[in-house]
């Protein structure tokens, strides 16, 4: 566990006791003095720091702001988000065959994903450093919180997004709180490629992940998933599952750990393993961490169904690979086909997710059959976005809609002709299978 550890001797940096520092050859740099995303010596990766880090006794409130002694200010442009359901799933859990299964739906944050944790942190950030034009390359989460919160702060926010691979709800999101959307013809590391570019002509101010004080916010998830399970369960579990694209979310699980080990809030044996989940065709974490590299191969071509994290090149994996490896955790990828289960499964339950945040439960069950998660472990997996984000998926994997004449008795005539016919219950079991 040495890697969880964190240094808080203070820098001159330091601005009331927040620095940024880079996370391969520790440079310190003040936080809101100018615009600065990642090291200006040797192009690492920033990471907040602070010099102090609260115990679980320090939080008070609700949403993310409940958690404002680890943050950089007391409070930002909120919506308010956080206080997401830790849902329990008695059904799956028997079905998957762990001791504990919960669901952390971070799709019920007010645009529906848990980009706006991230946000309510990165625009208030935005605000202090006086920039005017925030923009974001998306695969559609991201540009839908981006467009809420600049929207809520009055300022200009432009979202670059592959053309013809963003989900209709996120889109609709976009447009409606008044971003200027640009379609790019390319894929999700393409419009970042151009969105950093902008970035460093001082054009835009960047809300991607690869903006440290976004992963701030992103931290409050896991402060809220711990204090939930053990309010609940009285103790932490032994893992949580996640999906992965850029790697963001995997770092700030990492990062919230480290900072409660840090403060002693956590036993380092009480750390849950970060288990990394990607779709089998935009894996290259998992690539990295099957063949133990400590950075990713950047995959030109992918494609998922999951087009949330349809990704090929994870930004943050130089800070997420480490809390894989620290934690014991692992990263496993899934099929599309085993992403639509899960999407049913949860479903199932009443809980409605968006496909990528399915593949966090796919890859517990791939974990679970293979061995890799006992039947003894106490499991929580995230669930990011909202199961309206993308509309088309979930129509494609729930039940058809049947046309009814328009009266009662040939409608029952057509609901008992169903029964008769042995499809296998009376509702929700008639699926039009993708394949
Ligand atoms: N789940 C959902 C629903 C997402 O929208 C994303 C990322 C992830 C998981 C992966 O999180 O990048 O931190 O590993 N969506 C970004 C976007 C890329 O533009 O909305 P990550």
């Amino acid at each position: 566990m040495a890697e969880l550890e964190l240094s808080t001797s203070v820098p001159e940096a330091a601005d009331d006791g927040v620095w940024l520092a880079c996370i391969e050859c520790g440079a310190t740099y003040a936080p809101f003095e100018g615009v600065i995303y990642t090291c200006e010596d040797c192009d690492g990766l920033l990471e907040a720091r602070y010099d102090s880090y609260p115990t679980f006794e320090a939080f008070e409130g609700r949403g993310v702001w409940r958690y404002a002694a680890a943050l950089p200010f007391e409070e930002g442009v909120s919506l308010p988000e956080g206080d997401t359901p830790l849902h329990s799933v008695p059904r799956l859990e028997a079905d998957v065959g762990v001791r504990t299964l919960r669901i952390k739906h971070e799709g019920m944050n007010p645009t529906g994903s848990f980009k706006d944790r991230g946000m309510t942190v990165g625009v208030r950030v935005a605000q202090e450093l006086g920039v005017e034009r925030l923009a974001c390359a998306s695969t559609g989460n991201t540009s839908a919180a981006l467009a809420a919160y600049g929207a809520r702060a009055d300022l200009e926010t432009l979202v670059l997004l592959p053309s013809g691979k963003v989900a209709a709800g996120k889109l609709a999101q976009a447009g409606l709180h008044g971003a200027r959307i640009l379609e790019v013809d390319g894929n999700f590391d393409d419009c970042l490629d151009i969105v950093q570019a902008l970035a460093e002509r001082g054009e835009v101010y960047l809300l991607n992940s690869l903006n440290p004080f976004r992963l701030e916010g992103q931290k409050t998830i896991f402060f809220e998933l711990l204090e939930q399970f053990h309010a609940d369960e009285g103790r932490y579990p032994d893992r949580v599952v996640l999906p992965a694209g850029n790697a963001g979310n995997t770092a700030a699980l990492y990062k919230a750990l480290r900072e409660l080990v840090h403060a002693g809030a956590l036993a380092p044996g009480d750390v849950p393993k970060i288990t990394a989940v990607q779709a089998e065709g935009s894996a290259p974490l998992v690539e990295a961490v099957e063949e133990g590299n400590d950075d990713v191969e950047r995959w030109s071509d992918v494609e998922t169904r999951a087009t949330a994290i349809r990704i090929g090149y994870p930004v943050n994996a130089r800070k997420a690979l480490p809390g894989i490896h620290a934690t014991g955790g692992t990263a496993v990828a899934v099929s599309d086909e085993a992403i639509t289960e899960a999407q049913r499964a949860l479903a199932e339950e009443g809980v409605g997710v968006e496909p990528a945040s399915a593949a966090s439960v796919a890859g517990l069950r791939k974990l679970r059959e293979s061995g890799v998660v006992n039947e003894g472990e106490d499991v929580v997996c995230l669930t990011t976005g909202h199961l309206l984000k993308d509309p088309d998926a979930a129509a494609a994997a729930g039940t058809a809609p049947e046309s009814v004449p328009n009266d009662a008795d040939a409608v029952l005539d057509h609901i008992e002709g169903r029964r008769r016919s042995g499809s296998g219950g009376l509702l929700g079991r008639v699926r039009r299978r993708l394949g």
